[in-house]
């Protein structure tokens, strides 16, 4: 069956082209309205964003088969992505995957049996200093040790992700903060002083000094 967006996705749709002078170069974005929509990037989603961006299936293929974040076949409602980069792993991120794998009875690239969650595993998700930690859907859960990972586990499949994630995620959210604003606010950087302006304003001093190599010849 064919592929098509909900209305309001389109509207999204519509919105994002505007951001660019060619249609081609909104596919990233689109891609992730469709996946948020669909859960997967099914053949379906391929002939839908060709037929929308005038691109050709093989070029959107190649894009859904380069990003770890597309997925080319479904997944289970909950993605688990523990993190095997070496600060998590310094903390215990293989113990996590191996309960992951024990607990939810599938190895790391596969979906549990009843489809609730989906194991990947992924390089640094940028959370080090609250190693080790997995990302859940769209919420980061840090510091994690076996038992808090079984409630994290518990909770999702009992209440589903959003409630878990109200329950026992960090602030560190994929995509805009959610929880902990405050926090947020205090780390963003301030704006550039004048002299900033100045300085970063003036041509480098290799172009100078070229120049004035040129004067002299
Ligand atoms: S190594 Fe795991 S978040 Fe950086």
């Amino acid at each position: 069956m064919a592929f098509s967006l909900s209305p309001e996705r389109e509207r999204q749709v519509d919105e994002i082209l505007t951001h660019y002078p060619e249609r081609r170069a909104a596919l990233l974005p689109v891609l992730w309205l469709c996946q948020r929509q669909n859960g997967w990037i099914s053949p379906e989603v391929v002939n839908y964003v060709a037929e929308r961006l005038g691109l050709s299936t093989a070029i959107i293929k190649g894009v859904v088969t380069f990003y770890t974040m597309f997925f080319d076949e479904p997944v289970g409602e909950n993605v688990v992505w523990v993190c095997r980069t070496l600060s998590c792993d310094l903390r215990g991120g293989k113990a996590i995957q191996d309960h992951l794998e024990k607990r939810l009875g599938c190895t790391a690239g596969r979906t549990s049996s009843d489809g609730k969650f989906t194991l990947l595993k992924a390089e640094c998700l940028a959370a080090c200093g609250q190693a080790p930690m997995v990302q859940i859907n769209d919420y980061y859960y840090e510091n994690l040790d076996l038992e808090l990972l079984d409630r994290i586990i518990d909770a999702h499949a009992d209440k589903g992700g959003e409630a878990a994630a109200a329950e026992l995620s960090t602030f560190a959210r994929f995509g805009t903060p959610r929880r902990n604003d405050r926090l947020a606010q205090a780390s963003a950087p301030p704006p550039p002083t004048e002299e900033a302006v100045r300085v970063a304003s003036q041509p480098p001093p290799a172009a100078e000094a070229s120049n004035a190599g040129g004067d002299e010849s």
